[in-house]
């Protein structure tokens, strides 16, 4: 009864969400509903986050080489090489290893991840960083990649690979993070070789393919 009407005052949240991002099955009784499910309310929902996603791109793409643009719409991902002259490179490289923020850590499995938080705060002390990650090219591909007219959040990042004795870390088994295109960048300060366990994505997984879709689809629908 408590939970019942704790829903009933919450209904208008719950219904709104479903136009955001929200992922949740369990904490949102609409978007976890079965039977909306099994009629399509999560297919839909991924269906129209696509089409969103092609018009927000579409309208931040202009200034943007067009080899970066199809690798993007076709592989999902851009590589870009050698982007910075060599001093500025150290020079960021020697930031990152002197930043003295706080450190937020997590442990998933047997991974520890340590990350910076670079806000305007600390990228007062990191000059370096702060003009590469203003700088005209990338801020473009910043938005075009995630479809949005602002910066994404950075983070300086240590990932210490079975820093502990336990489980198998689950980032490390091949998953998409959400159910709506969103987009994640790396600058890496040194090379990753394949037995460290380097960044892996599925080249092509971000296309919405028919496949996908019924995978979607069913997936929510058995395991709300
Ligand atoms: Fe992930």
């Amino acid at each position: 009864m408590k939970n019942m009407s704790k829903n009933i005052l919450l209904l208008p949240w719950y219904m709104i969400q479903i136009f955001r991002q929200a992922k949740s099955f369990k904490t949102n009784p609409i978007i976890g509903n079965q039977t909306l499910n099994r009629l399509g309310l999560h297919a839909f929902r991924v269906v129209v986050s696509h089409i969103i996603m092609k018009f927000k791109m579409f309208s931040l793409a202009f200034s943007i080489p067009k080899g970066l643009r199809k690798s993007y719409y076709e592989k999902g991902y851009i590589i870009l090489d050698k982007v910075l002259d060599k001093d500025i490179f150290d020079n960021i490289v020697n930031e990152t290893y002197t930043e003295n923020s706080e450190i937020r850590e997590c442990i998933q499995g047997n991974t520890l991840t340590q990350r910076i938080h670079l806000s305007k705060n600390n990228l007062t002390d990191t000059k370096g960083i702060q003009n590469f990650l203003a700088q005209k090219n990338i801020v473009a591909l910043f938005k075009f990649t995630s479809g949005k007219n602002h910066r994404p959040l950075s983070h300086i990042q240590v990932i210490k690979n079975n820093y502990i004795t336990g489980k198998h870390d689950p980032q490390k088994t091949l998953h998409r993070d959400t159910f709506h295109p969103t987009m994640k960048y790396w600058f890496f300060l040194q090379d990753v070789g394949e037995d460290i366990a380097p960044f892996t994505y599925v080249e092509g997984s971000n296309r919405l393919t028919w496949k996908r879709l019924k995978w979607e689809y069913k997936k929510k629908y058995l395991y709300p």
